[in-house]
Formats: C-alpha cells, sequence, structure tokens
C-alpha cells in the first residue's frame, strides 16, 4: 500500500482551542474525506507523557489515536526525545550542547540535547521503554519513528565536557597507542604530539587552523555518538515492539551525520522533503535517489511540504499542483510513504508562519483539495505501484569523510559549507554575491549539495537515467556506470571496491580532488589520484582553484560537441601516462592542458574528469558514453518533463511523467497507451499539461 496521509498534533490543537479534544473528531473526518490512511503523532510530546520524572500520561494519546483510528487511520508514534521536558532541562542545565566556541546551547525548544549526557542516555531510555511498552501491541500503531532529524539545527556536534571524555575514550579504542594516533595525525606539524590522551582536546575554536587528521576525527565520533544513541533506542524498539516498523526521519543531503551509519537497523529510512530557497526538481529528486541509497531499499517522506515554509532565505506562496507534483515525484523515486507536514498551521510555537493543509483558522486550503484529489488517484493506484521499485543502471557514490574533509578545507569560498549553486541552467560565472554566506549552510539559501555532486547527477536526471546514490563501500556491481565525483578521502576498502567494479567491467567516472587525502586526511605520498592511479592511467600534474570572476572551457578532442563546456572553481591539469585525453582546457596560462582522461582497461574503463562545470560538461560526456553501456531512459522525453520508472519483480513497470514546467508539452509514443491517473487513452501523442502528472504502465524489454 502507499501510506499517505499527515503530521497530526492532538495535544496542540486540545491546548490551543477552548473546543480542546473535540476538534479531533473534525480532523479525523477531514483527514478520511481526503482518503488519508496514515498520521505521525507524538514526536515532540516528551513534556506531556511525562509531565514528572516517572510520572507518565498516556491518556491523551490512548483518546487521539482511538479518535484517529476508528476513522480508518493508521498510527506511527515518534519516539519524543528530540524535546527533552523542563524538569529535566532544570535539573540538568548542562545537559544542553556546546558548540565549537564554547558556547552553550539555552534550554528549551528541541534538539538541544548531547547524544552524550548520561542523565539524557538514561530518561530516554525510560520515556522511550515505557512508551514502547505502553504501545507495543495496540491495533491502530503500525510503526515508529526514532526521535526526529537527529542533527538539525547544526546540533550534531558538541563540544561539552561529556563529549571530551567519550572523544578520548573514542580515539583510545581506534588507535589504542598514542603512537599511532601521533601518526595518523601527523601533529609534529606544529608539535601537537600528544604524551597523554588526557592531553587531546575537542577541534574547538582556535587561533589557527585545527590539523585536517584531528578534525575528520571528531566529526566521525560525532556521527558515531548519535549514531550509538540512535541504537538505543532502535533495539528498546525491536525488543518491545518486534512486530512494528521502526524508522527515523532524515534530512536528504544533511552533512553532519553518516546517514548509512545513522540507518542501519531500521526497516527503511524516511527523510523530510521542503522545498528550500533555491532548490529545483533536479536537486529534490537527488534527495530522492540519497535516501532510497542509503539502505538501497523504498523509503518514505514522513514528512512532505505543502505549501510555505517558515525557515528558508525567502518563502514564497507554492503554486498550484505543487503538492501533486511533489508528491507524485516521491512516489516515483521509490517513496511508498508520502505524509504531509502539517495538518495545520499552528496558532502558537515558531512556526506559525509555516503552512499546513488546513489554515491557522481551521479552512481547508487548495492544498488539501490537492491532497485529496491525490487520495481518490491512489485508491486505483496504490495497488498498481505496491511491490515496485527504482531500478537504477547507474551510481553516484556519496562519501561522508569526503565531505567532512572539504566542509573543514574548502580551499575555494564557493565550496564552502556544501553550499552550492542551483543547476537550472549550465554554470554562469559565479560571483561572491550568488552565496548568502549568512545564510544557514543547510536549512536556507542555495541548495546545500556539495558543487562537483550535483552536476554529474543533473545531467542523468535531465536524460530520465535513474540513479542510486550510494556509499563508495557498497556493492556496486548491479551498475553499468558508476559516477564518484567527490572522492577527495580515500579509504584502503573504497579502492579496494573501486578496483573490484573495474575488474568486473564497470565503467567509472571519477571526479575532481580524488585521492587527495588518505583515511586520516593526510596528503598521499604518491601524485593524486594516489591509489587510483594506476587505474586512471593519469596523476594530477596541479591544480586551479579559480577565483568566482575566473572561468575556462573545454576542448573535447575526439568527441563531436557542439556544447561550450564551462569549467569553474576547480581546474586539475592530468599527465596521461596510460590514457587518452578526452578534453583539453581551452583558455589561460595552461591552456592545451589535459583536463579529462579515460583509460580502458581489461573490461572496464576508468574516466578521470579533473574540473568542475555544470550538467553541461557532464551531459557531454555522458552522450559520448551511454550508448555504450547500454543505458537509456525509460522513454523520451523533453526539458523539464522528468520521466521515472517504479518496476515490479514480473517486469511490469510504472512509468511516472511529472511536467515540472509551466508550459504545456506533447510526448511522441512508441505504442497507445492509457493514463492510470486520468484513464485517458492515448495512441500516438501524449499532451502534458503544465503540472501535469501521467502515469502509464508498460511492460520491461
Ligand atoms: C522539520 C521538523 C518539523 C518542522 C519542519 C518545518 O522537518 O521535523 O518538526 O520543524 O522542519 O519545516
Ligand atoms: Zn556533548
Amino acid at each position: 500500500m502507499i501510506h499517505f496521509g499527515c503530521d497530526y498534533y492532538p495535544e496542540q490543537w486540545a491546548q490551543w482551542l477552548d473546543e480542546g479534544e473535540a476538534r479531533w473528531q473534525t480532523d479525523a473526518r477531514l483527514m478520511a474525506e481526503a482518503g488519508f490512511n496514515t498520521v505521525r503523532l507524538a514526536e515532540f510530546s516528551w513534556g506531556l507523557l511525562e509531565p514528572e520524572a516517572d510520572r507518565f500520561d498516556f491518556g491523551w494519546l490512548d483518546r487521539a489515536i482511538a479518535v484517529l483510528s476508528q476513522h480508518g487511520m493508521q498510527i506511527v508514534l515518534g519516539t519524543p526525545t528530540v524535546a527533552p521536558p523542563p524538569w529535566l532541562l532544570a535539573a540538568h542545565p548542562d545537559l544542553t550542547i556546546v558548540d565549537e566556541n564554547g558556547m552553550r546551547m539555552g534550554a528549551g525548544t528541541r534538539r538541544e540535547a548531547c547524544a552524550n549526557h548520561p542523565a539524557y542516555q538514561e530518561r530516554s531510555r525510560i520515556i522511550v521503554e515505557q512508551m514502547a511498552a505502553h504501545y507495543a501491541d495496540h491495533p491502530a500503531v503500525i510503526g515508529w519513528q526514532t526521535d526526529n532529524e537527529f542533527g538539525c539545527h547544526d546540533t550534531a556536534r558538541c563540544y561539552c565536557p561529556n563529549c571530551v571524555r567519550e572523544f578520548r575514550a573514542w580515539l583510545q579504542q581506534k588507535y589504542e597507542t598514542l603512537d599511532a594516533l601521533n601518526k595518523a595525525w601527523g601533529g609534529a606539524f606544529w608539535g601537537e604530539v600528544y604524551r597523554d590522551w588526557n592531553h587531546i582536546p575537542v577541534p574547538t575554536r582556535s587561533a589557527a587552523e585545527r590539523n585536517p587528521g584531528h578534525v575528520l576525527d571528531f566529526y566521525r565520533f560525532s556521527s558515531d555518538s548519535w549514531t550509538r544513541y540512535h541504537r538505543r533506542q532502535i533495539d528498546i524498539l525491536r525488543r518491545l515492539c518486534p512486530n512494528r516498523f521502526v524508522t527515523h526521519n532524515l534530512m536528504g543531503f544533511f552533512p553532519q551525520l553518516n546517514y548509512y551509519d545513522l540507518s542501519q537497523g531500521l526497516d527503511f529510512v524516511s527523510w523530510d522533503n521542503y522545498h528550500y530557497y533555491g532548490a529545483t526538481p533536479g536537486a529534490i529528486a537527488a534527495a530522492h535517489d540519497h535516501m532510497r541509497g542509503v539502505l538501497r531499499r523504498n523509503f518514505w517522506v514522513m514528512e512532505q511540504q505543502v505549501g510555505q515554509v517558515n525557515w528558508s532565505a525567502y518563502n514564497p506562496a507554492t503554486p498550484p499542483n505543487f503538492v501533486r507534483l511533489k508528491t507524485y515525484q516521491a512516489i516515483a523515486h521509490g517513496a511508498d510513504g508520502v505524509i504531509y507536514f502539517r495538518w495545520r498551521q499552528a496558532l502558537a510555537g515558531s512556526e506559525q508562519y509555516h503552512s499546513g493543509l488546513l489554515d491557522h483558522a481551521g479552512r481547508t486550503t487548495a492544498a488539501y483539495e490537492e491532497a485529496s484529489q491525490i487520495g481518490s488517484e491512489l485508491e486505483r493506484l496504490a495497488p498498481l505501484i505496491a511491490e515496485t521499485k527504482s531500478v537504477a543502471d547507474c551510481a553516484i557514490l556519496l562519501d561522508y569523510d569526503s565531505r567532512w574533509a572539504l566542509q573543514q578545507q574548502p580551499h575555494n569560498q564557493l565550496l564552502r559549507h556544501d553550499v552550492a549553486q542551483d543547476f537550472r541552467l549550465n554554470l554562469p560565472a559565479l560571483h561572491m554575491d550568488d552565496f548568502d554566506p549568512e545564510d544557514g549552510p543547510y536549512m536556507t539559501g542555495r541548495s546545500y549539495l556539495a558543487w562537483p555532486f550535483l552536476a554529474p547527477y543533473v545531467a542523468l536526471w535531465e536524460k530520465n537515467i535513474a540513479v542510486d546514490i550510494v556509499s563508495p563501500e557498497t556493492d556496486l556491481s548491479a551498475y553499468k556506470l558508476v559516477c564518484a565525483p567527490f572522492l577527495k578521502v580515500l579509504n584502503p576498502a573504497i579502492v579496494a571496491n573501486l578496483k573490484r567494479y573495474i575488474e568486473s567491467g564497470g565503467t567509472l567516472v571519477l571526479g575532481p580532488r580524488t585521492g587527495v587525502r588518505d583515511q586520516h586526511n593526510r596528503l598521499f605520498t604518491e601524485p593524486q589520484p594516489g591509489p587510483l592511479a594506476d587505474l586512471t592511467g593519469c596523476t594530477v600534474r596541479f591544480f586551479d582553484s579559480l577565483e568566482p570572476e575566473r572561468a575556462n572551457h573545454l576542448f573535447w578532442s575526439g568527441l563531436r560537441t557542439l556544447h561550450e563546456t564551462t569549467i569553474n572553481l576547480w581546474a586539475e591539469v592530468l599527465d596521461a601516462h596510460d590514457a587518452e585525453a578526452l578534453a583539453s582546457y581551452a583558455q589561460g596560462w595552461y591552456a592545451g592542458a589535459t583536463a579529462i582522461t579515460r583509460k580502458k582497461n581489461k573490461n572496464g574503463q576508468v574516466i578521470y574528469v579533473g574540473c568542475m562545470g555544470g550538467p553541461v560538461l557532464y551531459r557531454t560526456l555522458f552522450d559520448h558514453i551511454l550508448p555504450g553501456l547500454g543505458v537509456t531512459p525509460p522513454m523520451i522525453s523533453v526539458a523539464g518533463v522528468e520521466i521515472c520508472a517504479r518496476q515490479a519483480e514480473d517486469g511490469r513497470r510504472l512509468l511516472f511523467l511529472l511536467n515540472h514546467t509551466d508550459g504545456s508539452h506533447a510526448l511522441t509514443l512508441t505504442s497507445p497507451v492509457v493514463d492510470l491517473v486520468s484513464g485517458d487513452s492515448h495512441s500516438n501523442l501524449l499532451r502534458l499539461a503544465p503540472g501535469q502528472v501521467v502515469v502509464i504502465e508498460t511492460h520491461e524489454g
């Protein structure tokens, strides 16, 4: 089935409205009328479920679940540990995180707790056990969401005394001896050679730039801290609620937690899909494909935006078909659940300007009407969508160590904080005012995708080629093309995995800065790309980190292309020892030098792209190599009409056609089809109106 519904906060309406709990009946009825079948509850309700230490009050939640389930709603319960209650914060003022400047977060709001605080860990254990035991066999409760968005609000990294203690223990377990640590970090650089584990600080703000090995280990430790904290909750839920699913709501490309580690033990991942300022359908599609790639299985959107958010740099009203396109794009990319955030605009609290399906006055909005229309369509479509999933011939590798190394030392202002420009068009010449550095790097401003990362993805997305975004250590044997646009840090496992893939006949496209650093964030003693140099057949002679006002472009030798390929930000000059040059730089003092190489190995081939550019760069390259790989889209489309397939084991395929544009488009059909949304038949031409979604069924092959 497709789980379809909303995030609902009965505790808030019981407090805010004179009619109190009576309002729940109205809400539940309106949800049922919209065709909803699933509701998420309670993730922020610790202060109401445990009003004082060890006094629990599940009555209100029992009553809310009863009303909702009487209207056919299945319930996902959130463990409420994201919002420690006032009595706990009063008893433990040091429970809140300390930032790298040594400033302790104030008590209150949410997400302020430190994963390594003993009292927070203990009280979390108690409330989760109590809640899990209370609802373990409740017939309406189908599953659990652990906590809410670990790391949100820039809280994944804490520098408090508990984290100092735990960091030292983590280091001791990893390195066993101080000699090993000192060698790995290379602290002799400024005499930072440690003779005592207790002399090692957490990398708070410092006079000069911190040691890269120290910082990368601290980022790994911080991510591990939340993974350990999360694992405890998963284990409690598995023990007490063995027949219910467990998921957590991730945040797409949020860069501070290793989602591959954090999600271990979940049945599937969920994520919260918000269209922030600067996002595009391609960037959102990439986030879906990354979320599906975390556990390499279908996922849920646990929070699907329905209108204006309250936190983006700009918060425009959303146009007609916004909910329609977002919902079907999610399903097309592998979502088996779409839960709208939120049911009704809040009357109080910090999100009063955040839209809901109902507005603050309780009126149903245009978003509610669109959701209702989708609800009626899903009654027919959901059985056809069930048991289908995305099948990709291509993978793009996303590596957290590399992102963390980039965060600390971007070596180009425009690469700071994973901030990146929207790739709607090929890259214009970049100027610092393109980026509003005051925008929170992850939540507002430009899309927070690492610059070098999104370009190859969008080049494939625009061709409607399905892509899995996965860990560089996962099994790659199923893929015809693997693109690793940003593997700055290489560990032996990644190197071995890529070599295995090439030996099996794969096609690997590596991006700039590949193999700059080893697993300790040190430079290799061999020329870049270090241990991959034999695979690429080329080495990097030097790199150029381009200022915003400077650009270059490529001359593609041996490829016929009309595209002028602009290069921004980064350009490496390559020496092709045992590889052919595919492209060279066209301008500047290193004009004519090699920019892109290809080495054909025994079976496979390795292409090294030594420069950063927009989708046009990769579109040119992929135009050249995809036909030989037998990688084709499910259907020929036009710019702006996304086509995505979900496939059943028996070869049955559903194609989702999404017109993201304001214009109408006509697609040529090779055989007659029936649009499963409208029921209309089309023989040789399929017209799509602006914002229209068409779903057609075909068979593989
Ligand atoms: C996040 C949180 C929600 C809410 C929304 C607002 O996804 O999980 O509680 O704050 O953002 O967009
Ligand atoms: Zn801490």
